[in-house]
């Protein structure tokens, strides 16, 4: 089996990664550079949240130790695999209900009878954009509060163009499929007046992103394709998502960040070429994180009571961080524009 996404990896990852272990060590360190294709990004702390005491080697089991979560409730999608499962498995873990979703409801379920606790599998096919609104609805239906929703799952091919209903597969699955999820179950989080919205985005966002961000002119297949560029197109838009939705969301109660888990070996490389894919099972484990590390930011974003009211961040290695160099991540037009062609292309009006 695949174990990791080579697609992020890089020299300086580990050291990179084991540097910023929260905020004295993150001050001393920054800014903290990492290189790819030439490019020099600088990734220090954002002051304008607050700190927390975890950091690259921090696991979810650690960043949720003596939190009691009975009561709430969790939605987890892609449940079955990687850090959706140990997303869940810690959540329910604590005491959560949580609603894991899976491309089947057959995966979903296998998934949520493997772990202790709470749990209720839904179907969610984010490539179908009936599947996700018929998701929401099931989630609906249960009538209960949804203190947590974590948009997790995601594709990242190594293979040609392909087309969902003639727009590019990885974001529609990585971006489209969550942006019709989230719409449909945001008018049942504003009228609780809680919950916390986690995408997990990545640091492809600013790396591997085309030049010019979101190239709107090439969403269905238009232009030149590149599958790296794709991954991080779609890792923007989970990024540019997570900034225009907080926008709308302050002062409601209801909260939107996005996340890089890091590098962590999972399954998410699985159509990567054979070469490759040997080679990470070889050493990947040298520089990537496990399963329980790469799913902290997500859960401490997701549960953390020192982040209470925050909105609108961008975490890594379980601490919020602002990004230096050319990128779009924090494009506040682009996140608007991005919104508005999203709306056109999963018809949803009243989005
Ligand atoms: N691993 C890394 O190094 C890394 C780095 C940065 C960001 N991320 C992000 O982390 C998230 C989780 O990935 P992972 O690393 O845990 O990979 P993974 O082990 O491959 O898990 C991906 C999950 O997404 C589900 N999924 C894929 N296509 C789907 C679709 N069309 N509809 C609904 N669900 C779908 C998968 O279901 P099936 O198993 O049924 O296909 C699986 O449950 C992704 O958003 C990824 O981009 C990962």
């Amino acid at each position: 089996m695949m174990q990791g996404s080579l697609i992020e990896a890089d020299t300086s990852m580990d050291s990179g990664r084991r540097r910023f272990l929260g905020l004295t060590v993150a001050a001393a360190t920054a800014p903290m550079l990492a290189a790819c294709s030439g490019e020099e990004y600088t990734v220090i702390p954002d002051s304008r949240f607050p700190i927390g005491p975890f950091g690259a080697d921090s696991t979810a089991e650690e960043v949720t130790a003596g939190l009691d979560l009975s009561g709430s409730t969790a939605l987890v999608t892609g449940c079955n695999s990687g850090l959706g499962f140990e997303t869940m498995r810690v959540l329910a873990l604590r005491g959560a209900h949580v609603i894991g979703t899976g491309r089947t409801l057959d995966k979903a379920a296998q998934a949520c009878a493997a772990v202790t606790g709470k749990t209720t599998p839904l179907a969610l096919e984010l490539s179908d954009f009936g599947s996700a609104a018929d998701c929401a609805r099931a989630v609906r239906d249960m009538g209960v509060t949804l203190d947590m929703l974590i948009c997790n799952a995601g594709i990242n091919t190594f293979g040609e163009l392909e087309l969902v209903n003639g727009v590019e597969k990885i974001f529609v699955v990585n971006y489209l499929g969550h942006f019709v999820l989230v719409n449909e179950l945001l008018p049942m989080m504003l009228a609780a007046g809680t919950g916390r919205i986690v995408h997990v985005g990545s640091r492809s966002g600013y790396r591997s992103a085309p030049a010019v961000g979101i190239d709107f002119d090439n969403l269905r297949g238009e232009g030149v394709f590149d599958s790296g560029e794709a991954y991080g197109r779609s890792k923007l838009a989970n990024a540019l998502f997570s900034l225009a939705l907080a926008e709308r969301l302050q002062g409601t109660g209801v909260s939107s960040n996005v996340v890089h888990p890091g590098l962590v070996q999972t399954d998410i490389a699985r159509t990567a070429p054979t070469a490759m894919r040997v080679a990470f099972d070889l050493f990947g484990s040298l520089i990537a994180k496990t399963p329980g590390e790469g799913a902290a930011t997500q859960v401490y974003v997701a549960t953390s009571p020192l982040l209470d009211g925050v909105n609108g961040a961008y975490f890594e290695d379980c601490n919020p961080v602002t990004v230096g160099g050319n990128h779009h991540m924090f494009d506040r037009a682009m996140a608007q524009r991005l919104w508005s062609e999203a709306q056109v292309m999963t018809q949803l009006s009243s989005a």
